[in-house]
Formats: C-alpha cells, structure tokens, sequence
C-alpha cells in the first residue's frame, strides 16, 4: 500500500524493488510482481509539500517519453497541480500508474534483461546526484534537474525543437521544482566533473550498452547510445546560469 505521491505513480506499482546500499543508489534488488497495490489517495492528504510535489515529476517524466495528451493534461493543470488540489493530483498520480503499469506489462521485457530503460529518462544523472548528495537531495528534486538536463541536451543534439525545450523547463518550474542544483557542477582536483561519472555508473548498472533516453518531441521518446561529454557540461553550465536564477528570484 503505497502511501507517497511518488510511490502511487510509479515505485509501488512496479516490479522493482531497490535498496541504496555501499554510498550507491539502488545496489541491492529484487525484481517481484505484486499481487495487488492499492492506491489510497487520502495517504496523500498528511503529505508534507514537497513530498506531494515529488510523485508529479514522475508524470512529467512519463508524458514526455510516451503521451504528449498528458503532458498537455499536466500542464492545463499546473496551476490546481502547484497547490495540489487533491482531485487533481489523484487524477495524474493515477495515469501516470497507469502508464508506468502499461509499459511494464507490455515492453517484452519487465524483468529489464536488455539495456532499454525509457522508463529511467532522466534519471542517469539524477541517481547520481541524490548518491553526491549522501541522499540529501530527495529522488523527486534529482529527477527534476535530470530531466532538466537530458531535455536541454536533447536540444542541443536538434533532436527536439527549441520551443518544447522551453515548454518542458517551465513545466517542471511551474511545479515547484527546481532544475539546477550546485552539486550538478562540481568538479574534482583533477577538472573532472563529478556528475558525468553517472554515466559510467548507469551502464555498469545497466550491465550492459549504455542506453540513455532522449526526446524526439513532446511525448515521443528516442535511445541514444552515446553522450557527448561537453555538450552535457555546456547543459549544466546554462541550467545553472540561465535556470537557477527564475527559481531564486521566483
Ligand atoms: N522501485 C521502483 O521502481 C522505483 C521507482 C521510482 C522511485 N523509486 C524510489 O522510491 C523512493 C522514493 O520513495 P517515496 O517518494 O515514496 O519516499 P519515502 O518512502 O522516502 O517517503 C517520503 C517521506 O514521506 C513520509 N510519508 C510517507 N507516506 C506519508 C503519508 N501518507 N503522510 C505523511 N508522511 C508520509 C515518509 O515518512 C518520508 O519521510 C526513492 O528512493 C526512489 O528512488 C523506486
Ligand atoms: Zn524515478
């Protein structure tokens, strides 16, 4: 019985079941489809904001890769979503479920044997802030700024147009989080950038190719095999510049 926005819409309705271990996110797991979950939407009435808040990221992680109608839902939405009027929010925290429960059920592959993973856009580097962070950083703010960057850098790449950039970054921002944290800058004696071993580390969790999802549009998802380093620190570098400043000002 999941009792977070994050869980309803996604981790207590799926077969995976991580536990961070070793300084690493998720190093320990099981794979184990329940017999039922049930979705109590009154657990969300006691929930402190920014855990109401969190599940919504995972909806806009969903929307983007799979069903450009719900982003638009989401995003017609944002301002009852913002104040987490509660018909809302179990209005999107159940089609996200349902989503992350479709993909699951019919991708060929729910016990994640290939290196597909659309379902982690976004979450490469989001991972790997929430461990630089000694898991300060809550999974929902890391897969804000995550997102943050994989739609920027896909952007960047002309994969996606200029304007969906646009409207993705206001959408996350619209929502309370924040896409720039100043971990995802930090960088080691040696001029490396911490962040970009997220990328290493996904692969070797993925036991496998590197496949990291990108956007094609608003609503369709493509697989990428391999990451241009500097274009991803130019990414972050206007995330911090560009970004950061909207959410202290806001
Ligand atoms: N297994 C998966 O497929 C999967 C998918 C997505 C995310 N995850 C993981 O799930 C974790 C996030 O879990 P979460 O967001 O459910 O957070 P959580 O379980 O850490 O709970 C967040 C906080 O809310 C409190 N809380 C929980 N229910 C409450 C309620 N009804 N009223 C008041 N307070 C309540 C908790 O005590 C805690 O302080 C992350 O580590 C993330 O990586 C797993
Ligand atoms: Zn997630």
């Amino acid at each position: 019985m999941p009792t977070t926005t994050l869980s309803q819409a996604d981790a207590g309705v799926g077969v995976k079941n991580g536990i961070n271990a070793f300084g690493k996110k998720n190093f320990i797991g099981s794979f184990a489809p329940p017999f039922a979950v049930i979705n109590d939407s009154d657990f969300l009435d006691s929930l402190p904001p920014q855990e109401k808040r969190a599940g919504l990221i995972e909806a806009i992680k969903v929307a983007l890769i799979r069903d450009p109608s719900f982003f638009d839902d989401i995003e017609h939405a944002a301002d009852d979503l913002s104040r987490f009027d509660p018909e809302t929010l179990e209005k999107v925290v159940c089609r996200c479920a349902e989503l992350h429960i479709q993909h699951i059920a019919e991708s060929g592959d729910p016990f994640e044997f290939g290196s597909s993973r659309p379902l982690d856009f976004g979450h490469w580097s989001a991972h790997k802030l929430e461990q630089m962070s000694r898991f300060t950083i809550s999974h929902g703010s890391a897969v804000a700024c995550g997102l943050a960057l994989d739609t920027l850098y896909s952007g960047k790449k002309q994969m996606l147009s200029g304007k969906a950039v646009t409207r993705v970054l206001a959408l996350i921002q619209r929502l309370g989080f924040a896409v720039y944290n100043p971990l995802m800058s930090r960088i080691d004696a040696d001029g490396n950038w911490l962040l970009l071993d997220g990328l290493r580390e996904f692969r070797e969790h993925l036991g496998g190719e590197l496949t990291i999802s990108l956007l094609a549009e608003v609503g369709r998802g493509v697989e990428v095999h391999e990451v241009d380093h500097s274009l991803i620190r130019k990414c972050i570098e206007e995330l911090a510049q560009r970004y950061s400043l909207k959410i202290s000002s806001a």
